[in-house]
């Protein structure tokens, strides 16, 4: 498959950034419900979650098509949902619990200590992300990017644990972050998805 890179990198680019302006949209337009809010915070936690499968699907879509082109998008997208976390978590802090006693504030919930983690996890993949920080980190960059593993997991159990009643949605999630782990897991080996624990060398 011969895509042009450039064009591909602007279309994920721009299609990265509709959640945003569609949520801009219905701010503009006062479409946001009655409780704006906590669309808001969901809009922006759920974008967050989709963009982290996306990112996840990179390996599958390049081993699939057999194009390189995925794996060059991935850290795009992948700060993407870093991003979109981090506006997730500041709209939680400005519209729904306020900015005082934050130590209170997460680790109030179980689903909010789960999220935090989740959170907390994403830091070190967004900020090693540069190529500068891959070459430096070398051979130690690929175990610390499987955090990407146990993140998505804890964004899951925050998923399901803040839902309400229907949990169909978050089943669905479920079901293809563990199918893309599996796949993970049976092309590169389960090791393959253990964080920071080196390759051994040959
Ligand atoms: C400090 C970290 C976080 C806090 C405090 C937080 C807080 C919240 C809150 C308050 C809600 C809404 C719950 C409700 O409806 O009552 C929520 C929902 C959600 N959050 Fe987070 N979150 C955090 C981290 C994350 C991260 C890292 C992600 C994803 C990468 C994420 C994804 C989601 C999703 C998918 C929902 C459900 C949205 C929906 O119902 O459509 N959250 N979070």
């Amino acid at each position: 498959m011969t895509i042009p890179m450039l064009p591909f990198r602007i279309l994920v680019f721009l299609l990265s950034c509709v959640p945003l302006a569609l949520l801009l949209l219905d701010i503009a337009t006062g479409s946001l419900g009655p409780d704006p809010g906590q669309t808001v915070t969901e809009t922006l936690g759920l974008s967050a979650l989709q963009l982290l499968i996306v990112t996840l699907f990179m390996t599958p879509l390049a081993r699939w098509t057999h194009w390189s082109g995925w794996i060059k998008v991935r850290r795009m997208v992948g700060l993407f949902a870093f991003f979109y976390a981090a506006l997730h978590l500041m709209a939680f802090l400005q519209f729904i619990l306020g900015w005082t006693d934050l130590w209170a504030t997460f680790t109030k919930r179980p689903y909010i200590i789960f999220g935090s983690l989740a959170f907390l996890l994403l830091i070190p993949l967004a900020a090693t992300s540069t190529k500068a920080m891959v070459r430096r980190l070398g051979r130690r960059w690929k175990p610390l990017h499987r955090l990407i593993y146990p993140a998505v997991a804890l964004v899951w159990l925050h998923f399901i644990f803040q839902a309400r009643s229907d949990i169909t949605e978050m089943v669905i999630y479920g079901l293809v972050v563990v199918f893309l782990l599996a796949i993970r897991g049976y092309w590169f080996g389960w090791h393959s998805l253990v964080p920071l624990r080196a390759a051994k060398r040959r």
